[in-house]
């Protein structure tokens, strides 16, 4: 501190760059190659051994384990609301087919988020890939690549990613954009794909889980519009979507309860929600193993309105999740986006919510 109480060479410097109304000018001195940030140069002999000034973007810190953001990004980062809407991208009209398709943006930023770059970043309920490209991206468009396996068990949705994958590269090296790097999507059933992964091998594990009564939602519409819709293209594992949105929120106002003709081997079934969440609870217990101790386990899931009745899928797969894994809830991330369409459900008798976000659980490995 200096004799009347300023900061020494910080504010010195900051007042040399002066715009006409004597304001400090961040770009004239950014032009000197003095660091900037919030406004202020920075003295970068302030920093400590273990921190760096990275241009434009802040300062980071090496002991940073989680992600390779810096301290400016991280604040935003731990933002508990994701307020974006994604406008149809990445082949969207070929990706829409899936019905449950989540923005490739939206999971790269996730992936920043919880992993470095060379981190791998697993999958096991991969649809046409979000997470997938959203990891390619990462290469262009964040810190770095990290390698990424899906699963699959539908081999249409395997084929989209693939098509996806070709029209978006031929389409980058039209503009003269790197093309975006395949990733592993392995076809099958994910119980049995995770055994071929070892232990510890995987940082993140960012996923989008196969929905509880989406296929009672498949059975309650029109037959005929269902089989030409979107949603009958979902088969009994999607969620739905606006036609040309990506996949945040459900209201299933109405349905009611049916079975479901099982594709696989034409028998009558119904799950119920505690088959479903036994069903999810038994598989990542599976996928656990696989997770590094230090690595994040990420998981969209939507709440739904069904029956005049809230359900708080996310809160029952959290708890479930925690009992019978050693996966211990670190956040509830909301993504909300404001893009998407509204429906007059309820009116005018019964508040009904149009579901315009979807949650993105966090967790950790308990270690205990
Ligand atoms: C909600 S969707 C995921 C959508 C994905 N996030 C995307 O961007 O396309 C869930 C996917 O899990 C797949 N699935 C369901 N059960 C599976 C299983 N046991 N093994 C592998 N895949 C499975 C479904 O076919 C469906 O495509």
């Amino acid at each position: 501190m200096t004799d009347n109480g300023d900061e020494p060479d910080r504010h010195r410097q900051s007042r040399l760059f002066t715009d006409d109304e004597g304001e400090f000018d961040a770009d004239r001195a950014r032009e000197e190659s003095l660091p900037v940030e919030d406004g202020e140069v920075i003295d970068t002999d302030d920093l400590a051994d273990h921190q760096q000034y990275v241009e434009g973007r802040g300062i980071y810190d090496e002991r940073n384990r989680v992600n390779d953001l810096t301290g400016k990004e991280w604040k935003y980062a731990t933002k508990s609301v994701i307020p974006e809407g994604y406008p149809p991208a990445v082949q969207h009209d070929l990706r829409s087919d899936h019905g449950g398709q989540k923005p490739p943006r939206l999971c790269a930023d996730l992936i920043g988020r919880f992993s470095k770059a060379g981190d791998t970043v697993l999958d096991p309920f991969a649809g046409v890939g979000g997470t997938l490209l959203g990891a390619s991206f990462c290469e262009h468009e964040g810190t770095g690549l990290r390698e990424a396996i899906g699963f699959e068990q539908n081999q249409r949705w395997i084929d989209i990613y693939e098509s996806v994958l070709v029209r978006e590269n031929d389409e980058r090296r039209e503009r003269g954009d790197p093309p975006l790097e395949a990733q592993d999507i392995r076809h099958g059933d994910c119980a049995d794909l995770i055994d071929a992964v070892p232990d510890d091998s995987v940082d993140l594990l960012l996923t989008d889980v196969p929905y509880w009564h989406m296929d009672e939602l498949e059975q309650t519409r029109n037959e005929r519009a269902t089989r030409e819709s979107k949603l009958g293209s979902f088969d009994d594992d999607g969620n739905g979507s606006d036609e040309n949105s990506e996949s945040a929120g459900n209201t299933l106002e109405g349905t009611d309860d049916a079975t479901l003709e099982d594709e696989t081997d034409g028998q009558a079934h119904t799950q119920s929600k505690d088959e479903w969440l036994t069903d999810m609870a038994s598989k990542f217990d599976l996928f656990v193993d696989a997770v590094d101790p230090a690595g994040h386990v990420v998981v969209f899931i939507g709440d739904m309105y069904r029956e005049q009745s809230y359900e708080f899928l996310s809160a029952d797969l959290a708890r479930a999740l925690e009992e019978h894994t050693s996966l211990s809830l670190a956040a509830n991330l909301v993504w909300y986006d404001p893009t998407k369409d509204l429906h007059v459900y309820g009116y005018p008798f019964s508040f009904v919510p149009s579901m315009v976000h979807q949650n993105v659980l966090v967790f950790r490995i308990d270690a205990s």
